[in-house]
């Protein structure tokens, strides 16, 4: 049995059966409002292994910096239709916003700068809460999996995107100030349970940027007093070919298939599959 960087045993997740048919997707929120925790690194690379395991995937890019449009190859500025006209123009069927990437099983809901402007004009919008809920609805038996790559705020577009999930996975970096903030977010996630989403989860914490040292020894066990068992088995490494695949616009497993970093991301799909997270 391996040993995890923790010291617990586990079993290896087998690697997941194909699918007789499709749907209805789990919707995943990859949230943290700490900047540079690799919400997008992993959005992408979960999505990209799950999708070479068969599974039908969809990103959700949910942040105005367009990080994971542009880390699959799209040019978000030359779109005419975003996740923001998806969110505020009636007329737009969702299914003519969603784009092809040039991976199999791999599709995407760009964005682009003019969702910076949603946060304020959400506010005056009736039922300010659900609108990427409804927006995502008629996708939801086209999938098997939406991952929504949520912004580093914990605003009203972070709250749309809890309230339109299933569970949340908080992607922590190993670094000194891997758990500022993070009872704010829970406190967060447990107001959108309260009040608006009671079967909101949490799948997890993917701890990243991980390197065999003291100090990552260290706040790997504060990591783990913080969540308990909700820390994934699985631990992304800190490792140069993450940010060269997003260059090369293409996720790691696709990149650089046998690299460690594709391991692992490839891990991390399997565990979510064997925790019954995903189909
Ligand atoms: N495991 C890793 N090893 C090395 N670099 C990484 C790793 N994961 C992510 N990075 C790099 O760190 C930077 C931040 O990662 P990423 O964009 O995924 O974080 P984020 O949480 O989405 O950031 P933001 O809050 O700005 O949206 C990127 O340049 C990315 O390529
Ligand atoms: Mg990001």
């Amino acid at each position: 049995m391996p040993t995890d960087m923790l010291g617990r045993e586990y079993e290896t997740f087998p690697v997941p059966s194909p699918l007789q048919q499709h749907g209805p997707a789990r919707v995943i929120a990859m949230c943290n409002q700490k900047g540079g925790v690799g919400k997008t690194t992993s959005s992408i690379n979960i999505a990209g292994a799950l999708s070479q395991y068969g599974r039908r995937c969809l990103i959700v890019d949910f942040d105005p910096q367009g990080a994971a449009t542009v880390g699959l190859g799209i040019n978000a500025n030359t779109v005419d239709n975003t996740i923001y006209t998806a969110l505020f123009d009636m007329r737009v069927d969702v299914h003519d916003v969603v784009r092809r990437t040039a991976f199999e099983n791999l599709d995407i809901i760009p964005a682009n700068i003019d969702l910076s402007a949603a946060e304020v004009q959400l506010v005056t919008e009736v039922g300010r809460e659900q609108i990427l809920n409804s927006v995502l609805r008629p996708l939801r038996d086209e999938y098997d999996v939406i991952i929504i790559d949520c912004q580093p705020s914990l605003g009203l577009l972070t709250v749309n995107a809890l309230t339109a999930a299933d569970g949340v996975i908080i992607p922590v970096a190993a670094e000194f100030f891997a758990l500022r903030g993070v009872a704010l977010l829970m406190q967060s996630i447990q107001k959108v349970q309260s009040r608006i989403n009671p079967n909101l989860k949490v799948y997890g914490v993917l701890v990243t940027m991980f390197t065999r040292t003291l100090h990552c020894e260290e706040v790997m066990q504060r990591i783990y007093e913080a969540f308990q068992d909700k820390v994934f088995h699985t631990v992304i490494s800190r490792s140069i070919k993450l940010p060269d695949s997003t260059v090369a616009a293409a996720p790691i497993t696709m990149y650089a298939p046998n690299h460690k970093t594709s391991q692992e991301y490839r891990e991390v799909a399997r565990e979510l599959v064997a925790n019954g997270v995903i189909a």
